[in-house]
């Protein structure tokens, strides 16, 4: 980021101020209004923020317009088709892609971390167990905090390292331990032989009773979703992270409270969303009737997998993921599927109607995710809880970039208030 010699004017009234500007390295110029009020007494009203930039980073942009997403720089399909999670890890926390030893001794770190305390099995079977996986996610997550102390000073530059490191390891064993205890199935240990995705399977899928493989295939496609997923700049819940841990938050509560705000539909809970709705559409000929409905102004309904803040354009990670799609009910033999067929068939006549080209409505990460994860075995409620532990590194990337921040300050947005103004107490009988 560089301050640009630019200066924006703004008038109202009789008051005339010149305010700073900043440009980026890629993107939109931004007006510095962080010293409107001081200066001028007012605030500026953006709910939503969908015209505020809320901090400085450097490590993802979007390009809404174009479709494009990079992570410190790459192009994110040069990163799903070449790279592998751990490594997109690596890029988010460090800002580089590793060398070959650096990525050694991070793999070994992160696969070092990956048990979680043994008497964290107390507290979910704490849960019952009809219990969404996300609602335990969030318990869970809050309570390594209680866990893990030594890792919760975030004065401490080596405890965040070590917070970050558990929480990027510890994920993919929380959210298969909730997955094993809906089910009842007793929970698998993590077995650091494995890479990142077929351990995660091998947890979900594996019972003591029989050996288990992990299909290479799978592995495949369950890494390319964590590295779809892995950040995504400033969406609501890496901004909660972030408005959380502003307040000096331990990292892991932060960290539970990103979880809590995924779990919407407008969010990551829109994978489970729009797979139910491929689900109840069921076949080709009921299509028409949905989009009527996602167009009607007077129904609340909305085609889930459509639509992005951001995205004016296919959001990049649809497009991969739809490949991913084809290649995975491909490899596993999965003739016709009918959810898939729903799906393209959607999206198309989506696309060509004035409607959604008019309002710039393309599909997003989630509408091909739950076809892949389907597949795969797992249940819809799985779906979220896996984009949970996918972005937990963009998450912890995004804390870090925050807490290292010599100049941070406590997230603290004004209001327009319309409420009433001042007036007196009135006893209850004299109401
Ligand atoms: N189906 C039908 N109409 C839609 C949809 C949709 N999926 N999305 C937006 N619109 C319409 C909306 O009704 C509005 O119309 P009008 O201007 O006539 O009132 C217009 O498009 C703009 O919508 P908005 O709600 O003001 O836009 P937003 O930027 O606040 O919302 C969104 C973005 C993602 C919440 C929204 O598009 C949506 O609800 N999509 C469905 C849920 C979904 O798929 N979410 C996953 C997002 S990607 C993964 C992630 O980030 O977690």
């Amino acid at each position: 980021m560089a301050d640009s010699n630019k200066t924006a004017t703004l008038t109202f009234g009789d008051t005339t101020i010149d305010l700073p500007m900043m440009s980026p390295s890629v993107g939109p110029d931004v007006i510095d209004i962080s010293k409107l009020y001081g200066k001028a007494g007012v605030f500026t009203h953006d709910p939503g923020f969908t015209s505020t930039s809320s901090c400085v980073s450097t490590i993802t942009y979007i390009d809404g317009e174009q479709g494009e997403l990079l992570h410190r720089g790459y192009p994110i399909d040069q990163l799903a088709e070449k790279s592998h999670y751990l490594e997109v890890c690596y890029l988010l926390l460090y800002g580089e892609l590793p060398t070959a030893t650096e990525l050694e001794d991070f793999e070994y770190r992160v696969t070092r971390h990956t048990m979680v305390h043994e008497q964290m099995m107390n507290f979910f079977r704490g849960f019952r167990r009809d219990a969404h996986p996300m609602a335990v996610m969030v318990g869970v997550v809050g309570a390594m905090s209680a866990f893990y102390h030594d890792s919760t000073d975030i004065s401490d530059p080596w405890q965040r390292e070590v917070a970050s490191i558990r929480l990027i390891a510890k994920m993919p064993t929380i959210a298969a331990m909730a997955y094993k205890y809906t089910i009842g199935q007793p929970f698998e240990y993590p077995r650091n032989d494995l890479d990142y995705a077929s351990n995660f399977l091998r947890m979900c899928f594996a019972v003591p009773a029989e050996d288990y493989q992990v299909d290479p295939i799978l592995s495949r496609a369950m890494d390319r979703i964590f590295t779809l997923h892995a950040d995504h700049e400033q969406n609501a819940s890496t901004s909660t992270v972030r408005l959380a841990s502003s307040s000096g938050a331990n990292p892991f509560a932060s960290i539970a409270a990103g979880i809590a705000c995924l779990w919407g539909p407008a969010h990551g809970g829109a994978n489970q969303a729009c797979l139910e709705m491929l689900r109840e559409i069921g076949t080709v000929d009921r299509i028409p009737e949905f989009i009527a409905r996602a167009k009607d102004k007077n129904d609340p309904f909305r085609l889930m997998g459509f639509g992005h803040r951001v995205y004016k354009n296919f959001d990049p990670r649809a497009k991969v993921m739809k490949k991913s799609a084809d290649e995975v009910l491909d490899l596993l033999g999965i003739d016709n599927n009918p959810t898939l067929q729903v799906a393209k068939e959607l999206e198309k006549q989506a696309l060509n109607d004035p409607y959604f080209a008019e309002k710039k409505l393309f599909p997003n990460v989630d509408f091909y995710s739950g076809i892949i994860l389907e597949a795969m075995g797992f249940p819809t409620s799985m779906f979220t809880p896996i984009f949970a532990l996918s972005r937990t590194i963009g998450w912890v990337s995004q804390w870090k970039e925050m807490i290292s921040d010599p100049g941070l300050k406590i997230g603290r947005p004004r209001q327009l208030y319309t409420g009433e103004t001042r007036r007196d107490y009135v006893d209850v009988e004299n109401r």
